[in-house]
């Protein structure tokens, strides 16, 4: 199992201070995986248990990575901010009163940037075959807002990653090093737009055959 150095946690956790989030959810995965899985941030099932997309979007991700013979132990989990942003909403119950409760919310640049140390971490010392983006959110903290799920998912990038240029300025430049990537749509996505199903479903697909020809171009 990789994990981050202790340090680079406790930076992270200083520098998100005072943002509306809560908790805190480890990467999790081997060192030298097939697949760096990168969605967006926790949310209210993974802080309480600490253990990335265990809710109903982890669920769905499981199917996909079912479908390419793979489990989530052969993967390294993580997103672009691993605190969980909340909102306050009302709920109204049954019987009519309201309550007020947290709902997650995607996360700001702001909240990207505090946890930016965490993700470059992970993605120089984790070492995956192939980086998988999961929806924007991912896609767009590592290659630029001119990225879009929908114009670039399931095709191979190869190019360097943005990472953040110093700890004291809100500006990311881009590793020396070029990584491999397929940007996909975040498992949630079909639960409000099903027509995605087919794409997401053609997307890991794909990822499975870039696998297996990255296996064998080491191989031989
Ligand atoms: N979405 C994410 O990006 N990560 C999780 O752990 C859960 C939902």
């Amino acid at each position: 199992m990789f994990r981050i150095p202790e340090n680079i946690a406790q930076l992270g956790k200083e520098r998100i201070e005072g943002f509306p989030v809560e908790g805190f959810v480890y990467g999790e995965g081997p060192q030298h995986p097939k697949l760096m899985l990168i969605g967006e941030a926790p949310g209210e099932f993974e802080v309480v248990d600490g253990i990335p997309f265990i809710g109903r979007a982890g669920k769905e991700l499981m199917k996909s990575l079912a479908t390419i013979g793979l489990t989530r132990e052969d993967v390294y989990i993580t997103s672009a901010v691993r605190s969980r942003p909340y909102k306050w909403g009302e709920k109204r119950e049954r019987d009519g009163t309201k309550t007020t409760r947290k709902y997650n919310r995607p996360p700001t640049q702001k909240e990207i940037i505090a946890h930016a140390p965490i993700l470059d971490y992970e993605i120089a010392n984790v070492q995956p075959k192939l980086i998988v983006t999961l929806g924007n959110v991912g896609l767009q903290r590592l290659l630029g807002k001119e990225a879009k799920v929908t114009e670039l998912h399931g095709q191979l990038l190869e190019q360097p990653v943005r990472c953040l240029q110093s700890l004291d300025e809100p500006t990311f430049s881009w590793t020396e090093k070029a990584y491999r990537l397929v940007p996909t749509f975040h498992p949630a996505s079909v639960f409000y737009r099903p027509s995605h199903r087919p794409d997401l479903e053609a997307d890991w697909l794909a990822i499975g055959k870039l696998l297996q020809q990255i296996e064998e171009g080491q191989d031989g």
